[in-house]
């Protein structure tokens, strides 16, 4: 949902451009400015992001336990992708079962009741979740 307001933001922005684009904006030195390429790139949404985010809502329950900025049961988004990041991590082994824990090793056991779910997902669902936790910061 959070996305999805967002990229509806990206879109009304790109809109309001294209309204204002017969003004030919100038410098400070009377150099016309150049057009912005950002809004071309901002809408480009990585499919495995938004598959990832139905996967962690979804089929994959991940949302009862993790929150994106706050510890619920489990630890927030935002610190795991923060961990996964700084060690160069993977959240997409991890939950295949094929690496140790590194956020918050005591308490393991609960996380991993978690991989009945993970291990029957293919790999491509288990990089999509990846992909989308690793987009908080
Ligand atoms: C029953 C609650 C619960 C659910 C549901 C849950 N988790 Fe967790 N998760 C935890 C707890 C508690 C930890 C902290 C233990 C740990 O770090 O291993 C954790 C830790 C993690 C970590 C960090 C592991 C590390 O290296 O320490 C990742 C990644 C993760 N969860 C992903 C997921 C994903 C993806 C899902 C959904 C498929 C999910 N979790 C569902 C409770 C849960």
């Amino acid at each position: 949902m959070k996305l999805i307001l967002k990229s509806l933001g990206v879109l009304a922005f790109g809109l309001s451009l294209t309204n204002c684009s017969d003004k030919k904006e100038t410098d400070a030195y009377g150099n016309p400015v150049q057009e912005k390429t950002e809004v071309a790139t901002e809408t480009t949404v990585d499919p495995l992001l938004a598959k990832g985010q139905e996967l962690f809502e979804g089929k994959g329950t991940c949302t009862a336990c993790h929150k994106p900025d706050t510890k619920v049961i489990g630890p927030a988004i935002k610190d795991i992708a923060k961990i996964y990041k700084e060690k160069g991590a993977s959240i997409a082994a991890f939950i295949n079962e094929e690496g140790e824990p590194i956020v918050d090793p005591s308490q393991y056991e609960t996380m991993k009741t978690n991989f009945a779910i993970t291990k029957a997902m293919t790999a491509e669902e288990r990089k999509a979740l990846e992909v989308y936790m690793m987009s908080f910061e």
